[in-house]
């Protein structure tokens, strides 16, 4: 679908804030994150959503340039990050997210989309995105999007006593 109106662009320091605010609203149903937190309660004192939030620094910290925003009527309503290895030249889209209200308006799209574009303008070969067997979403737009399954992986947690 086509998205008028939507442009995407390099983040700003101060689109930070909102960056987060979509990240731990979009990530309740879709995160290793909570979904630790759902069988074991917090861990160190620490919310899933501080930690989830916390990705957001990391991935800005790895890569600044590589952190494009989605935006529609002067708002931010969704991002994606990038991170790269020169040596491999394969890139990674290591966090994804558009606004609730406005998906499946074809805004994500758009954003692997600019993420493959600058991907290879950096020189990447090739890029790689994950997602969980529970987000149907994921399942559904990366094989779309050209992205080939090549693993899955099974994420186990023990209480240590
Ligand atoms: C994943 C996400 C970024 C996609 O953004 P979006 O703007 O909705 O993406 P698009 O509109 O471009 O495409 C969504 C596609 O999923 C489809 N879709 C929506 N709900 C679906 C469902 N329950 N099951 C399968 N497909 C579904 C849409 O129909 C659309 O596909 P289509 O173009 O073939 O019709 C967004 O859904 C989101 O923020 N989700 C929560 C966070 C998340 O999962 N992030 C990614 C972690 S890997």
């Amino acid at each position: 679908m086509d998205t008028p109106g939507v442009i995407i662009r390099p983040y700003e320091t101060s689109d930070v804030e909102v960056i987060k605010e979509i990240t731990v609203e979009a990530f309740e149903r879709v995160s290793i994150d909570k979904n630790i937190e759902d069988r074991f309660g917090k861990l160190g004192g620490t919310d899933w959503r501080e930690r989830k939030a916390k990705h957001i620094d990391d991935d800005i910290a790895a890569n600044p340039e590589g952190v494009l925003v989605a935006e529609y009527r002067g708002e931010v309503v969704g991002y994606v990050t990038i991170t790269l290895d020169a040596r491999t030249r394969l890139g990674r889209i290591p966090n994804l997210a558009v606004k609730a209200g406005l998906r499946g308006l074809g805004i994500g799209s758009k954003l692997i989309e600019a993420a493959c574009e600058y991907m290879k303008f950096r020189g990447m070969t090739h890029g790689k995105i994950e997602t969980l067997d529970q987000n149907e979403v994921g399942l559904h737009l990366y094989p779309k999007m050209g992205f080939e399954e090549v693993a899955r992986q099974v994420h186990f947690v023990k209480k240590l006593s």
